[in-house]
């Protein structure tokens, strides 16, 4: 009988100690998962701030950031399956799944266009309007930075002008990895450049997983192909995410020729490194992009991305046009060199018999989480191809 009640006595003990060891499993579960949900996520970051000064130093390379927005050096999400669209007013949507029927209710919904039919075509900037300009590179949290803007600017970093129809639609496309203090300084100066254009334009982000060497050409061939899902954009701005424009008369409208905009650099000494430079950032219509089946995919690493789509161009017998260096002038944010690719002049001269089997057409990826934040929208994209050189 003793024994009996020793027995229960602990039946019941366990008991209680599986209630509530499985209620406390339940809560720690709950809590890393919805963090793991959200391990990406650019509304956590601080407000903190530090004053990022352009460098003098550049050599010529470069990644990897020097100061990281939220201190934590954190890194991407790990792969997933879904993504988040977010609503207008950045709640977390519902998690959907991935599929081609979500893509056509996001490509429906953006591509209706300014209701009001009434209105005039935009004018271009006059060429003597604006100046030089002074970019603002105090870094501020994107919160900070998401509230100045939020107003003027659409969800998902889409602006276009209320009182006249933008004769331009523009994706700029920054390919992108780590770098997030110097993605709250771009947008934060990017909109207010872009608005005074009277383009309509759209700031996609294109970053890339971890795991694999970085490969600026494949993230911006993904953005064009991601970006003519929502809108048949008619030009496409390749932008490093560290370079500020320095004079408003230098325009991200769509060029009859490719043009390279980042002309004159303030750490190239504000001189054009050498002809064929084609880096930094750079506008093609959409008709370009394709007439060159976009970037070879080779290049993993720093360099000869660029090298290689400016043959594509004279292949393709286009030209490579420019404004001058008092107008299309720029300055870079600070960062760390990243070690160059040392096979990309090899890559280049191979790179000259396939530019019609390697881009555009043989690019391998997933998405694996897509969202539009206030001031851009962002895909997180895995390399599907081997980064062995
Ligand atoms: C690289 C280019 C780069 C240029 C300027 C060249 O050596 O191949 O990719 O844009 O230097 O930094």
């Amino acid at each position: 009988m003793g024994m009996g009640v020793c027995t229960k006595t602990n039946g019941f003990k366990a008991v209680t100690f599986g209630v509530i060891l499985f209620v406390l499993l339940n809560v720690l579960f709950n809590y890393f998962s919805s963090d793991a949900d959200d391990t990406f996520s650019f509304s956590k970051l601080s407000v903190k701030r530090v004053t990022i000064s352009s460098s003098h130093l550049y050599n010529g390379s470069g990644e990897s950031l020097v100061h990281n927005i939220n201190g934590s050096g954190q890194k991407t999400n790990p792969p997933e399956s879904e993504f988040n669209i977010s609503d207008s007013n950045d709640t977390p949507a519902p998690r959907v799944i991935l599929n081609s029927k979500t893509w056509a209710k996001i490509s429906v919904e953006n591509k209706t266009n300014n209701s009001n039919t009434t209105l005039p075509i935009c004018k271009d900037p006059k060429p003597n309007a604006g100046g030089p300009i002074k970019p603002n590179t105090t870094l501020e949290s994107l919160d900070f930075v998401q509230q100045r803007l939020s107003s003027t600017v659409m969800m998902g970093g889409w602006y276009r002008p209320t009182n006249c129809i933008a004769k331009f639609r523009v994706a700029i496309i920054v390919p992108f990895r780590d770098r997030y203090a110097h993605l709250s300084i771009f947008l934060k100066n990017l909109h207010p450049f872009l608005m005074k254009q009277n383009i309509e334009y759209r700031i996609f982000v294109i970053e890339q997983t971890n795991g694999k060497l970085f490969n600026r050409a494949a993230l911006m061939n993904i953005g064009y192909l991601e970006a003519l899902k929502l809108l048949p954009w008619d030009c496409f701005i390749f932008h490093d995410v560290d370079l500020l424009p320095l004079d408003e008369r230098n325009l991200y409208n769509c060029p009859n020729q490719p043009r390279h905009m980042s002309v004159a650099i303030d750490v190239f000494g504000y001189k054009l490194p050498y002809s064929s430079i084609f880096g930094g950032v750079s506008g093609m219509t959409r008709e370009h992009f394709s007439k060159v089946n976009g970037f070879s995919n080779s290049f993993w690493g720093w360099g000869g991305e660029d090298d290689d789509m400016s043959n594509r161009l004279k292949h393709a017998n286009l030209f490579i046009s420019r404004y001058p260096v008092n107008i299309a002038r720029y300055m870079m944010l600070t960062h760390q060199k990243e070690r160059a690719n040392p096979k990309r002049y090899e890559n280049l001269v191979n790179g000259v018999n396939k530019f019609d089997m390697d881009g555009l057409n043989s690019i391998k990826y997933d998405i694996y989480s897509f969202k539009e934040y206030p001031l851009f929208t962002w895909y997180l994209s895995e390399l599907k191809m081997s980064d062995q050189r």
